[in-house]
This record gives C-alpha cells, structure tokens and sequence, in this order.
C-alpha cells in the first residue's frame, strides 16, 4: 500500500511535461512491475509509423526530433510490414538515444510487433508461427492494442504465445483509456509485463505514449533484457479524440480502398 501510494506521490510530481491524469492511474498499476525513481528511467515510445508505413507521415528523423524535444530517450520503428524506414535510419540514433529496428507485422490473428528486428517477416502466418520467426531473428515479439477490433490478436490467442512473450502493450496512444486499462489488467493476470507507444501516424503525435524502462542505460540489449525480465510498463496519455477520429475515418477508406483488405 505505502509503494504504491509512493508511486502516485511521485506520478504527480513529475506532471510537468505533457502526460497528465491517466498516467498518474496506470502508473500505480505500473508500479507493480516498474520501481518509480523519477528521471532515473528510459522513457521510450516503442510503437512508431514513418512515411515507410503506407498510412503515415513524417521521415524516422522528424520522429527522433520530435521525441527529443519532448524529452524521450529512444524510439522503436514499427512501421507496417516493412523494416525499409529502419535500413534508411541506421545512423540516426546517438549514444543519448537509441533507435530500435522494429516492425509491425500483420499476421492472420492480428498485429505483432517485433522490436530488434532487421529483416522483412511475411505477413499473414500465424500469430504462433510470427512470435517464433521474430525469436529467431534475435527481436523480442509485442502483442500490441489487444482488444482493436480489426488489427488485434484476440485474447484467447494469447494461451498459445504466452511462454513466447514477455510483455504485451498496456499503454497504446490511440486506445481509450479503458481498454488501455483493460489491457494493463490482461497483463498483471497474465503475468506479463508491459510497454508503451504512441501508434502514432504523424510526427505531431509522436511520444503521446512510452514505455517506462527502470534503467539508464541506453542500449538496445539492456532495454531488450529489461522487457523481458516483466520489468517495463507502459504509460502516457491518449492522442486527441479529432485525430484519431479522423484517422479512422481514413483507415475505413483505405481498408475499402484495399478491396477490404487488412492492412
Ligand atoms: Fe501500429
């Protein structure tokens, strides 16, 4: 009760950047996995869309600015389908800010993330058959936004990946809060830990959510070994209603666009 009433104390305290009342709430959740020791953490939004991704805006380097002007010490590249944004952004990062390879494949049971991954993964396998392929590549596999009605994995589908997965996404930029809430349930009940990101599609968005990492040290294998430890979590607040009512709108087009194919 005193760690977690501690945990809130602190949340409030360091409301002076842009996260503001729903990150003081999953925060206490998180607290459960993540020791809360103020700027003594990474914060990194894990869950990224450049231009590479055929539905977003804005180059990997307007998203590292973008970041860093909001404070973030690293960033995944999860652009759909496709690792081209991360072969062009290889040298972006810097020793106070890391860039992961990563990718968001469309499997048949709905979107994985693979973070550390280096090569195109086909999409359309099975969720079971994707998680192994990202393992073998040396990437860690993250069920992101669980309950999105067309892009994500059905709870049940976790049963068969749960020995394969340390974390699944608790704090998604453009979920609600209470499926992120719902979420950050599935994954205490799970046993699992948990990460973060912004799922944006514009530079502009970009950092609205991250993945609280208990650690300073900047590299990909640390922050890797920290997921999969179950010692991250994911925090933020929720993208404006009008863009993601707009990006809806769009994705409804383009899905119609695609012969009502997901992307
Ligand atoms: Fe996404």
């Amino acid at each position: 009760m005193g760690y977690l009433t501690l945990s809130f104390y602190f949340s409030f305290l360091d409301e002076s950047r842009m996260h503001g009342v729903y990150r003081n709430f999953l925060i206490g959740i998180g607290s459960f996995h993540v020791a809360v020791n103020g700027s003594h953490m990474l914060k990194i939004d894990l869950h990224l869309h450049s231009c590479f991704s055929n539905d977003a805006v804005g180059t990997p380097e307007d998203l590292m600015k973008v970041l860093q002007k909001r404070g973030l010490q690293g960033m995944a590249l999860t652009d759909h389908n496709t690792i081209e944004g991360c072969r062009k952004m290889q040298k972006i990062g810097s020793k106070d800010f890391l860039v992961i390879p990563g990718i968001e494949i469309s499997t048949a049971d709905g979107h994985l993330l693979g973070l550390n991954v280096a090569e195109d993964i086909p999409r359309n396998l099975s969720v079971e058959e994707t998680v192994e392929r990202v393992i073998d590549l040396g990437g860690e596999p993250i069920v992101p936004h669980l309950f999105r009605l067309l892009s994500g994995i059905k709870k049940e589908k976790l049963k068969p990946i749960q020995k394969n997965i340390s974390a699944i996404e608790v704090f998604n930029g453009c979920s609600v809060p209470a499926t992120n809430l719902k979420t950050a349930k599935v994954a205490r009940a799970w046993n699992l830990g948990g990460t973060g990101g912004s799922d944006s599609h514009d530079p502009a968005y970009a950092g609205f959510a991250y993945t609280v990492v208990d650690s300073t040290d900047c590299r990909i294998d640390s922050v890797l070994s920290e997921i999969r430890k179950k010692r991250t979590w994911g925090e933020g607040v929720t993208i404006p209603l009008s863009y993601r009512r707009d990006r809806m709108v769009l994705s409804i087009r383009q899905f119609v666009h695609r012969g009502f194919k997901r992307i």
